[in-house]
């Protein structure tokens, strides 16, 4: 019998609310779609972490084979990641990370290296003088952390460029709708805004604009995803200057999680790459990602006639047993 043995996968995600995740998620079923032995469980923690170390405590009860996880912040989920660890559970860490060093392997973009893109492209855009406002993801996960200490890292060398205002974000959009408009008007220099992603982004836009200001600011986002409303479509649009692109890495998660399973060798650090995407390349961009969109349906495609003809024969199988037995 070469039938693989069943894999259950546990995997924790901080949310899955939002486009990025949807898109990540997506990547993850592509690559699980060549592999019908992995049983593939995903539990939502909402955006909460205490509700995400119980769901991670669940995963660890069921002994799963491997824990997928995304900590919502770093500190709260370090303890249970680590227990898992010490259990023998491979932890293959996505995109956000725990303060540990105690996991099998990681997945995702260098945060600090997006901060730091992203504040070099800020200084060249304002010709090395301006008032800069940066709008943070939730304070504690490690991206938000990493992409501050980035771009303040490439900002300290450019004197007369400063953060003049931070305005403390969750990720989502609606806080940048609530706290930003009062943070603006404290700040009428504002030339401008770096989010650590695009759903704020453009909530920081929708607040400038209600401001009368959306002219004179200039606008950098992350992610750069395609679809409606996305990263790519808002800088096609001008109303994002720039967004820094940060893959999903789901994908390599479940080829990286697939190694680990089947005792092969794998790489512990997955690094992904980041690129400023503005006015100039994004054509480029969008043309790639849809054609690898398109791959991906026909793909999926293949599959499903497959399966088809797969049933078929089955039964055709079955038709020629009964004849020769008749
Ligand atoms: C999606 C998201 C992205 C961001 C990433 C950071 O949930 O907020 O927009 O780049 O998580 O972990």
């Amino acid at each position: 019998d070469t039938r693989e043995p069943v894999y259950r996968i546990g995997f924790s995600q901080c949310t899955t609310n939002d486009a990025w995740r949807r898109a990540m998620l997506a990547g993850m079923e592509k690559e699980l779609s060549f592999h019908p032995n992995v049983q593939f469980q995903m539990l939502d923690a909402k955006n909460n972490s205490a509700l995400q170390r119980q769901q991670v405590q669940e995963l660890i009860r069921q002994k799963v084979d491997l824990l997928l996880i995304s900590p919502n912040q770093s500190g709260p989920l370090t303890a249970i990641a680590e227990a898992a660890y010490n259990q023998g559970i491979p932890v293959v860490i996505l995109d956000r990370r725990t303060t540990s060093r105690l996991y099998t392997a990681y997945v995702g973009g260098n945060n600090q290296e997006v901060g730091r893109t992203a504040g070099q492209y800020a200084a060249q855009l304002l010709s090395g003088r301006g008032q800069v406002l940066e709008i943070t993801g939730t304070p504690g996960s490690s991206p938000a952390t990493d992409r501050t200490l980035g771009f303040r890292q490439a900002l300290s060398s450019h004197a007369s460029v400063q953060v003049v205002a931070q305005v403390l974000g969750d990720w989502q959009p609606a806080s940048v709708l609530a706290r930003l408009p009062s943070v603006l008007r404290a700040h009428p220099g504002v030339d401008l805004i770096f989010a650590h992603n695009d759903p704020m982004a453009r909530a920081a836009h929708q607040v400038a604009r209600q401001l009368g200001r959306a002219e004179r600011l200039h606008i950098i986002g992350v992610d750069g995803l395609p679809g409606p409303g996305n990263g790519l479509q808002l800088v096609e649009d001008g109303v994002l200057k720039a967004t820094l692109l940060y893959p999903t890495g789901g994908e390599e998660a479940i080829r990286t999680a697939l190694r680990i399973l089947r005792h092969e060798p794998y790489v512990k650090d997955n690094v992904l790459g980041t690129m400023v995407i503005d006015s100039l390349n994004v054509g480029t961009v969008r043309a790639q990602t849809q054609a690898l969109v398109a791959q991906r349906q026909d793909l999926r495609r293949q599959q499903l006639r497959l399966k088809e003809q797969m049933r078929r024969y089955a039964s055709q199988k079955i038709t020629v047993y009964l004849l020769l037995a008749s």
